[in-house]
């Protein structure tokens, strides 16, 4: 089956105002270092911000250009989103669900395709929420599924890839990761596409979407990849099956980082869960929390292609940064954020984590949000399911069934399945 659909995906118009319009920031050099994590409620020009209009006019806006100039590059606006359908099943896991993979490209531009892979429960009385999340090796991973396509693009290097290309051997190798069955069960749909389909994660090779749209944009690769979750999102919004309403952006690691910034910069996406994303994502980049946690230095030296140039400017000196990852979160208010993290995994820095929320708090309650419903970080294996909420497990980094679990109930509490 071949159908194409034009999206009007909708430019997003993003006014700037505030004290430094346009993202004319000050050379890294000149800002004042300061160990604690800057007051989320303060204009870069010093004035309070006392007011929700406040908030959503002046200071979240400025936040926005504050986080494109010092760390992650600015990215093009919209272009418009072409939909093939390459094939629908809708007999997929034993008949609880349809499954449609999806090209995504982009008008006027031959470039680089997304592939997405859409599962939706046929058991259910309107349109589902949504789960939408990266991944790391290709969406025939995610599934045991012999028909879907093996994406053609770079890979990581791992058991049953070959030269940097997906086999077939790979396929449903992150079947435990996706755990889409339960999601399916619990009445949510999941959409799943991989990063290298945007920008490989390559250090030594730029070969992405971002050459594409021309030189006014300097964004990163985790810039670009949260581009691709909003692009994922403008078809999402358009499938009848999906509640748009409802749309929880997932990413675990690296992708949780990339989850956090497209839930920052995308009103559309209901739900936060950037899952263990540490450092540059859910942690915060001033040295607080774990000992033994990632640094600005340490990411920066080994994923350069991650952040822009001007990031590697405050390796030596985070203090001088003039947010910290609490205003990436607060950018989300009043939308659910849930940190959710492993005992083991201190190198995505839990403890900082929960530090980070606390401080994201009086933004959430200026806005009318509840916020953060606890002062201490909850025990093991139990969710604190707040609007700012946290979760932590025992165990390794990795993103599992139990995460999956914490997940849902997150999920069925801000935005549950009909
Ligand atoms: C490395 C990196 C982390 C990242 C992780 C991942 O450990 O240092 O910042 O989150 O990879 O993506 O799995």
């Amino acid at each position: 089956m071949s159908r194409f659909t034009l999206l009007n995906a909708g430019v997003f118009i993003m006014a700037f105002i505030g004290s430094a319009a346009g993202g004319d920031f000050p050379d890294s050099a000149k800002l004042p270092a300061k160990a604690d994590l800057p007051d989320p409620l303060v204009l870069f020009n010093g004035n309070a911000v006392t007011t929700k209009e406040q908030w959503f006019k002046e200071r979240r806006p400025e936040l926005k250009k504050l986080f494109e100039h010092y760390m992650f590059g600015a990215s093009p606006p919209a272009p418009k989103v072409i939909a093939k359908f390459e094939r629908i099943d809708k007999n997929a896991l034993g008949g609880k669900a349809t499954l449609k993979e999806i090209t995504l490209t982009f008008a006027g531009i031959d470039g680089p395709k997304i592939h997405l892979l859409l599962v939706v429960p046929n058991k259910r009385t309107g349109p589902a929420p949504v789960f939408v999340g990266m991944n790391f090796a290709g969406n025939h991973t995610a599934l045991d599924d012999p028909k879907i396509q093996l994406n053609p693009n770079w890979m990581y290097a791992g058991k049953g890839v070959k030269d940097n290309h997906a086999t077939e051997a790979t396929r449903g190798t992150q079947k435990n990761v996706w755990n889409i069955e339960d999601a399916i069960d619990r009445g949510y749909a999941v959409a799943t596409f991989y990063s290298g389909d945007i920008d490989a994660d390559r250090k030594d090779v730029r070969d992405g979407v971002q050459k594409y749209f021309g030189k006014d944009y300097d964004w990163s690769t985790i810039a670009a990849w949260a581009w691709g979750y909003s692009r994922v999102i403008d078809y999402l919004v358009t499938d009848p099956d999906i509640d748009a309403t409802k749309i929880i952006a997932v990413g675990h690691s690296r992708n949780g980082k990339t989850a956090l910034l497209a839930g920052a910069f995308d009103e559309r996406i209901a739900v936060v869960i950037p899952h263990q994303a540490g450092c540059g994502g859910s942690a915060p980049s001033r040295r607080r929390g774990e000992k033994n946690a990632e640094s600005v230095k340490r990411i920066n030296t080994t994923f350069p292609h991650w952040f822009n140039a001007r990031f590697k400017e405050f390796n030596e000196e985070p203090d001088r940064l003039p947010f910290d990852q609490h205003c990436l979160i607060a950018m989300c208010a009043p939308r659910p954020v849930l940190l959710s993290n492993a005992v083991e995994d201190t190198w995505a820095n839990p403890t900082g984590q929960f530090e980070l929320l606390l401080a994201a708090d009086p933004v959430y309650r200026l806005v009318g949000s509840k916020g953060l419903g606890a002062k201490k970080m909850p025990e093991v294996g139990k969710l604190l399911a707040s609007p700012l909420g946290f979760f932590m497990r025992e165990g390794k980094h990795s993103m599992n069934r139990q995460d999956w679990a914490a997940f849902l109930d997150f999920a069925d509490k801000h935005v549950k399945a009909k």
